[in-house]
């Protein structure tokens, strides 16, 4: 004969019932909550409702299937589950309360005849299953973590070539997720706009931002490749609000008219995602004269940024992310060769001086945009398998691609800077996997006070000429 065990618990949060909606009711979160789930995904496509299925993998090495059965926006939600060992059905109830919300879950488990002994020798063992998960998913909405410090022990490892570099892997991010905390922000009033986003890290932080709620602007240069990419974040989310802004990041002429286009509609921005890049070999000029990887790595999002601080400013939690490189550890910025005319040209150190340029008008912003509550941080995605890194370095693609991790590890550190309610205590930092990591790994490369002014005095003067239009390559 089965055994059926029921199990019934309930937990009062202080958050509006449609935050607690929006984050329950996609059960792939359940990762981040329940400490007896290692892996949870959907696998179905669109946005969570009735006949979405979730697949569950638990720690004890089985998996469980779950399907959405009846789905009644912010107030209840009913699905199926079924693995080798029991069948269930489980019903959250979420109701206003003084405070917030209650949320009551409710499950119904049936083990068949050959399991029930499970009973027998563990008893109460479900109850204490239920209390924990509830007790997780109780933290995860209190949503009250600690920021994470820069530790010593990862800016030595930093230093240390070996075990600095096995952190870009795969095998890194996965060290470094053990360790991480749920991030149930509510972004559905929130507005990102992130540029890059038709491939790679931007197409997977962008895709992220959407199924987390937000609206997405796609900032991408090619309006057909953007369409269809639009298209496919609306069928893997289920959100529509998707929207795309055509501009080469590589012509100013370009970054100017997008920052008119996006003031003039006076929409606030509240997260912006610096992503968009390529490593050029060998050099190449743009049309208007610079060296390009200054153009689309430093000059680009230095002046989308600067610019669109007054939409940054309409935001109530504005962040601003940009995505540099381990790279950016190997040069100093040289103020006086900005755009690599000097000696032989090398793609690499170009792109890892515009990154290491980034990193200081990050810094800048941080300590000037204080003010504004604006928060600006940046972040290395690690080595990840994207179109970008396959082309410009095939070498090591074919030398380190077992050991590449997914576009969207890559993109995890994005959408936690973006999302995550912690990360609105700390600005001017550089991170990988959710850690603080330092800026630099030796003296070496570090900029006098009179080397960043030179570098902002430059920027802020190519800001002014290409704003008012036509070819303007300073000789910097
Ligand atoms: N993958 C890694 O291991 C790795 C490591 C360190 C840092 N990064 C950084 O991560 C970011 C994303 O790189 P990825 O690996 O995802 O490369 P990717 O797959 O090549 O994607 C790059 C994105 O940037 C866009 N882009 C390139 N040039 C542009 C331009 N002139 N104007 C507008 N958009 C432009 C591309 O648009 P199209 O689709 O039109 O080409 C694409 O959407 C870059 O900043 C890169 O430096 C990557």
């Amino acid at each position: 004969m089965s055994k059926t065990v029921k199990l019934e618990e309930t937990i009062d949060l202080e958050r509006p019932v449609h935050e607690v909606f929006a984050y329950v009711s996609d059960f792939s979160r359940v990762e981040e909550w329940d400490p007896a789930v290692s892996r949870a995904r959907k696998v179905t496509l669109g946005a969570p409702g009735v006949g979405t299925e979730y697949r569950v993998d638990m720690n004890a090495g089985f998996s469980i299937d779950y399907t959405v059965v009846e789905f009644v926006d912010n107030e209840r939600i009913l699905m199926t589950a079924s693995s080798r060992f029991f069948t269930a059905r489980e019903e959250i109830f979420f109701d206003l309360s003084a405070s917030g919300t209650t949320l009551r879950y409710v499950a119904e488990f049936h083990f068949p005849a050959v399991f029930r002994a499970f009973h027998n020798l563990f008893p109460g063992v479900m109850d204490r299953i239920g209390k924990s998960a509830m007790s997780g998913l109780k933290q995860a909405l209190d949503d009250n973590f600690a920021t994470p410090q820069a530790s010593r022990i990862l800016a030595t490892a930093d230093k240390l070539v070996l075990p600095g570099v096995w952190r870009f892997t795969k095998l890194g991010y996965r060290d470094s997720r053990r360790r991480w905390k749920p991030v149930s922000a509510y972004l559905g009033n929130h507005r990102a706009l992130v540029t890059g986003a038709t491939s790679g890290i931007g197409l997977a932080a962008a895709t992220k931002l959407a199924e987390l709620g937000a609206r997405v602007t796609i900032v991408a240069r090619d309006r057909s490749k953007a369409e269809v990419i639009a298209s496919e974040i609306v069928m893997e989310t289920g959100n529509e609000r998707i929207d795309i802004e055509i501009a080469d990041l590589s012509l100013m002429k370009d970054v100017h008219a997008l920052c008119d286009r996006l003031l003039a509609a006076d929409d606030p921005i509240d997260i912006l995602v610096n992503n968009a890049g390529a490593l050029f070999n060998p050099r190449q000029s743009t049309a208007e004269g610079f060296e390009k990887s200054f153009a689309l790595l430093l000059l680009g999002p230095y002046i989308l940024t600067e610019r669109l601080l007054p939409l940054l400013q309409r935001s109530e939690s504005p962040r601003v992310v940009s995505v540099l490189s381990g790279g950016m550890y190997t040069q100093k910025i040289e103020v006086d060769d900005l755009q690599s005319q000097r000696g032989s040209y090398s793609g690499s150190v170009a792109y890892a001086k515009a990154k290491r340029g980034l990193m200081i008008a990050t810094e800048k912003w941080a300590d000037e945009w204080a003010e504004h509550g604006i928060v600006v941080n940046a972040m290395h995605p690690g080595w990840a398998d994207t179109p970008g890194v396959e082309t410009a370095l095939p070498g090591f693609y074919r030398l380190t691609k077992h050991f590449l991790r997914t576009p969207e590890e890559g993109a995890d550190t994005i959408v936690w800077l973006a999302a995550s309610t912690e990360v609105g205590k700390v600005s001017g930092k550089f991170w990988l996997d959710r850690e603080q990591h330092p800026s630099h790994l030796s003296e070496r490369t570090r900029e006098s006070a009179d080397e960043r002014s030179e570098l902002f005095a430059t920027l802020d003067e190519m800001l002014v000429s290409t704003a008012s239009g036509g070819s303007r390559a300073l000789s910097a």
